[in-house]
């Protein structure tokens, strides 16, 4: 079990949408030999085109099932990719995907350096203190000068990076880039098909012959060389461990330059399964005993069957199939006749899975993200929580004779994750939030195709949701009377302010100093510590 766990590497790559995060997917399952074709893989992105935006969803959603995990092995690793959807409003899925990895490669725009998106996803990283790996992509374009780039890096995501190669050039100009740390120069040539191989060693720069092969470039890249040294203290591998520093490579992916170096440092570098914190007691990869939770949830593409796909990340010991576990919340033994896993495009049936894999369970509906099953134990798993929504919608039935199909669709889509839910009292009122507008046209739509219930929604004046404790009940009950009105209940009845804006929310914190506002659902498994 232990050279199984050590040969597995689970890691995910995040983008600003454009950045190149397919193109860059593609070429590593090329290069690990799991796909032979070009245009193989699919984009998740949701395009604006003629078709409306439903019907792009369900495209996606397709496509988001056959790519959620692709598996390939790669010099003896075994390498599990998670995929996180390209589209802002698809930013929750991508957080909980997070959860699932232990490692990153960040993908950027040489052109357009740090985007918003980047900023968001970054933020997430430095919670939980995922080591990354940067990849600035599209160097065969006019990109931004590669200093910049890696101040931009610093001061708009908030982390340390060193650089272990380094563009000679760019654009129409790039003639390759020098890998720092292997002292060799890999020479460019654009390529979309064929993997390039040209690299000369180089240990010492002053070599007259750099000069005959790349020109005046040479004078550049030995100025720019020294001065990176001069900098940037020497790469070291624990403290990207630690999330301390981000090492950073620059290439052209769909040129398949530079991907080589990255997938290879990768290998060398990323970390293997960890382990995860529980409740209880912190759950370490090697332990012999089976444990695992469920990061997503996929519904079936299949109207006619409700049931859906449950991913689910072995954290510790050794899946099989046909055993029974225990699933915690529920308090229930299951056992799983078909798990799946994910190699590149193929599902196949599994007999069993290690830390760091991911299997699909085959789910009628007894799972919600979050869940955990064990050998018994009562284990939590933390750090799998709900972020507040940004918009907020009521959900209005349409038609009364489907009140109790709207009921259990809005509830089994919400258990998948596609939004949050939320109770106004007195009359049960239904508030959904979600983190993009998309999310509501695809609850309205799946609602109306998967359970034949129609709705509408009115749009709630809120901005943020915060779950509310205090220390002293009496306190949180006198809130909860006084700001009855933006009082929600989530679906395990905890209650949630629903502020206005941003300014009443500080008002209430400072007019309500014993209460306190937590931005995500986090705290509920903090109490369970
Ligand atoms: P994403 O998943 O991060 O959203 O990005 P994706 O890989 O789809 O890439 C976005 C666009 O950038 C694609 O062009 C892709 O071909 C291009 N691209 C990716 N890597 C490079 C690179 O190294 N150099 C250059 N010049 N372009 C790159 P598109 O026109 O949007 O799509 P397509 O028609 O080429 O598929």
């Amino acid at each position: 079990m232990k050279s199984e766990i050590e040969r597995r590497k689970t890691f995910a790559i995040i983008s600003h949408p454009d950045a190149g995060k397919t193109t860059l997917t593609e070429k590593l399952l090329l290069f690990g030999g799991a796909i032979q074709t070009a245009g193989a893989v699919k984009s998740n992105k949701i395009k604006k085109t003629a078709t409306s935006d439903f019907m792009e969803i369900e495209r996606q959603r397709g496509i988001s099932v056959a790519t959620s995990v692709m598996g390939f092995e790669y010099n003896g690793y075994k390498i599990n990719l998670l995929d996180t959807p390209g589209h802002k409003d698809f930013a929750e899925d991508t957080y909980r995907t997070l959860t699932a990895v232990d490692s990153v490669i960040l993908v950027i725009d040489g052109a357009n350096g740090v985007e918003s998106q980047t900023e968001r996803l970054m933020e997430v990283c430095r919670m939980r203190d995922t080591p990354v790996i940067v990849f600035i992509n599209k160097m065969d374009r006019e990109s931004k000068d590669p200093f910049d780039l890696l101040d931009e890096l610093e001061n708009k995501l908030n982390i340390h990076v060193r650089p272990l190669s380094w563009p000679i050039n760019m654009g129409d100009r790039f003639k390759g880039v020098y890998n720092i740390y292997e002292k060799q120069l890999n020479l460019f040539s654009a390529n979309k098909t064929r993997i390039s191989d040209d690299t000369i060693s180089f240990t010492n720069l002053a070599d007259p012959q750099l000069d005959e092969i790349i020109g005046d470039d040479a004078q550049q890249l030995r100025a720019d060389i020294e001065l990176i040294e001069g900098v940037y203290d020497p790469f070291d591998i624990e403290l990207y461990l630690r999330a301390g520093i981000a090492p950073v490579f620059f290439g052209s992916a769909i040129n398949n330059f530079g991907v080589k170096e990255l997938l290879d440092t990768f290998i060398r570098i990323a970390p293997p399964p960890l382990g995860r914190q529980a409740a209880a007691r912190f759950v370490q990869p090697n332990e012999n005993r089976f444990s695992g939770f469920v990061f997503k949830i996929h519904a079936n593409l299949d109207p006619r069957h409700r049931d859906r796909i449950a991913f689910l990340r072995v954290v510790s010991g050794v899946f099989e199939r046909n055993k029974f576990y225990h699933h915690v919340r529920l308090s229930k033994d299951l056992r799983f006749s078909n798990p799946t896993s994910f190699m590149a495009q193929d599902k196949n049936v599994i007999d069993e899975a290690y830390p760091g894999d991911v299997v699909g369970l085959y789910d009628a509906g007894n799972f919600k993200i979050g869940d955990t099953l064990t050998e018994g134990e009562s284990l939590q798993f933390l750090g799998i929580p709900s972020f507040s929504p940004e918009l907020f919608r009521e959900l209005v039935n349409k038609d009364p004779m489907k009140t109790k199909q709207l009921e259990k669709g809005i509830e089994q889509l919400t258990d998948e994750g596609v939004a949050q839910l939320f109770y106004l009292q007195p009359g049960n009122r239904k508030i959904v939030g979600t983190v993009g507008e998309l999310q509501f046209e695809v609850i309205q739509y799946r609602l109306e195709h998967e359970y034949k219930a129609s709705c509408m929604f009115s749009p709630m004046p809120y901005h943020k949701a915060c779950w509310i404790t205090s220390a002293h009940k009496a306190k949180l009950d006198e809130f909860i009377s006084r700001k009855h009105a933006n009082i929600g209940w989530d679906k395990e009845d905890n209650p949630v302010f629903l502020a206005p804006s941003e300014w009443l929310l500080n008002l209430a914190r400072q007019d309500y100093p014993d209460i306190v506002f937590h931005a995500t659902s986090e705290f509920k498994q903090q109490q369970l510590a």
